[in-house]
């Protein structure tokens, strides 16, 4: 077992030793990548190496699935990442290495992966409603049911499934789209949910709203979550485990267990030894951007 950078006794969100997890004879992980090198521009004097030998494993655990926030300075490859397991181009085929999802190579995007992005993505000239329901009317849902779970899932993400049903995302502040993001991503019930800053830009009081919304919908989809952000806080309190990438070429430099969120996130958050935890992931961070500045690599 990996020995995890920083352990401590009894504080509430301390990084501590990973407990022995029983592997399900037969289960494939979820998500599993060995050595896996990305190079843009191969052959061309260009080529530029945006992640290097990133090895890592998550075990599929049933009735719970994990959640994987993601540190590192920007460049460093963690966009990379979460499109190789979501086989999105063209940071999708790696170089080199090998991803598997559920135990086989990814070849293309599919319904086992949602995504969210920073920037909502959410279709201009559509409705709440249709938006919610894209996904299901792709996959040839009846109208009568896409309404219903449309219905269901704008509930579930706290907005008002009559009066903003009907609007369009230019009537909504950036809180209420990348709710309506998330309803269209996870009314798929994906597997595997992955999120690239998705919070990035929204105001501290929405953003600790945001972050109490995905927890309690992570816990009943059972979903495995990859949670890219620049905000320590938000990865600590997130995370099953938090991944902290090296710079570029990235690489995973660390991989700390921490205690799982079970308290609201501005209460959790303002506890001292919550920030004490903070305060040494990001001399961690820190240290990883000093080598980078002094060319050193990790
Ligand atoms: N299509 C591309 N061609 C060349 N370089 C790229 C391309 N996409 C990303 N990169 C580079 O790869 C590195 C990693 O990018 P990215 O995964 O987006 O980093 P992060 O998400 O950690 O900020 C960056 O230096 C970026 O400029
Ligand atoms: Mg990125």
């Amino acid at each position: 077992m990996p020995k995890p950078e920083l352990s401590a006794s009894d504080k509430p969100c301390e990084l501590k030793l990973p407990e022995a997890q029983p592997v399900e004879a037969g289960l494939p992980l979820v998500v599993d990548f060995k050595n896996v090198t990305k190079t843009f521009g191969v052959g061309t004097s260009n080529a530029f190496t945006a992640v290097k030998d990133v090895t890592f494993a998550v075990e599929d655990l049933p009735g719970i699935g994990e959640f994987i926030g993601i540190l590192g300075p920007s460049g460093c490859g963690k966009s990379t990442v979460l499109r190789l397991i979501a086989g999105l181009a063209p940071h999708y085929p790696a170089t080199s290495g090998t991803v598997l999802v559920h135990g086989k190579p990814v070849v293309k995007p599919g319904p086992d992966r949602g995504f969210v992005f920073q920037d909502y993505a959410n279709f201009p000239h559509l409705t709440v409603l249709r938006n919610v329901a894209f996904g299901l009317e792709c996959a040839g849902v009846s109208e009568k049911e896409r309404i219903e779970r449309a219905k269901e899932w704008i509930g579930k993400v706290g907005l008002d499934p009559v009066r903003d049903a009907g609007k369009y995302p230019h009537q909504l502040s950036g809180g209420m789209q990348q709710r309506v993001a998330i309803a269209r991503t996870l009314i798929m019930h994906p597997r595997i949910i992955l999120m690239d800053e998705p919070f990035g830009a929204l105001d501290p009081t929405t953003r600790h709203r945001m972050q109490d919304l995905l927890v309690s919908l992570w816990r009943e989809l059972e979903a495995t979550v990859f949670f890219i952000t620049h905000d320590v806080p938000e990865a600590v309190y997130l995370g099953d485990r938090v991944f902290i990438f090296s710079a570029s070429p990235g690489t995973v430099a660390h991989q700390l267990v921490v205690a799982p969120p079970d308290r609201p996130a501005e209460e959790m958050q303002s506890e001292p030894v919550f920030l004490e935890s903070v305060r040494e992931v990001r001399g961690m961070l820190g240290r990883l951007e000093e080598k980078a500045v002094e060319g050193k690599g990790d």
